[in-house]
């Protein structure tokens, strides 16, 4: 049996029939078409999965979409301008913190959770905020790294700034898993 449920993703208020049981990962990726956030372990931990609900990082997978009823959800497509990298995507891209790119937009929306509510994070914020995103590829230095140089923008230019590379295949690092399902 289905039912309707009303997100407000990425700015824009959605309605989406889903079975009563779906997950938020899964109205995301099976009800909305939003490929982005990953499905890797699902349940719970591997961070793949991760979403901004009402601006704090939430496991997707693990999350029943009735609890997202009404609320703010911003997914890794909500972070670029169009046709541009922002600024957190643009630093990863430039330090080598995506390789792969299965676990990126999870890590991403764990950054950006962090950097809205902590403009300026140590690194030890950085390695507590992105402790639940597991990586295969990249050793972490490099995301940590990336995260730095995004917070380097500050927080009054964050929502404004033009980014500094264009959203382009060609950049090279881009990952795979930015790209597909
Ligand atoms: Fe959600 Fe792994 S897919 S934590
Ligand atoms: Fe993190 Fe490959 S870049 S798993």
């Amino acid at each position: 049996m289905k039912s309707i449920v009303a997100l407000n993703v990425n700015g824009d208020r959605q309605q989406v029939a889903v079975p009563e049981h779906w997950t938020l990962l899964e109205t995301l990726r099976y009800g909305l078409g939003l490929t982005g956030s990953k499905q890797g372990c699902d349940k719970g931990d591997c961070g793949a999965c991760t979403v901004l609900l009402d601006g704090e990082a939430v496991l997707s997978c693990i999350t029943p979409v009735w609890e997202a009823e009404g609320r703010d959800v911003t997914t890794v497509e909500g972070l670029a301008e169009p046709g541009r990298l922002n600024e957190l995507q643009a630093a990863f891209a430039e330090t080598g913190g995506a390789q792969c790119g299965f676990c990126t937009p999870g890590i991403l929306m764990s950054a950006w959770g962090l950097l809205l509510r902590s403009p300026s994070p140590s690194r030890d914020e950085i390695k507590e905020a992105l402790g639940g995103n597991l990586c295969r590829c990249t050793g972490y230095t490099k995301i940590y790294e990336a995260v730095e140089l995004a917070a380097t923008v500050g927080p009054t230019a964050r929502r404004r700034v033009p980014p500094t590379l264009p959203l382009s295949p060609c950049s090279g690092r881009r990952g795979r898993g930015e790209d597909e399902a």
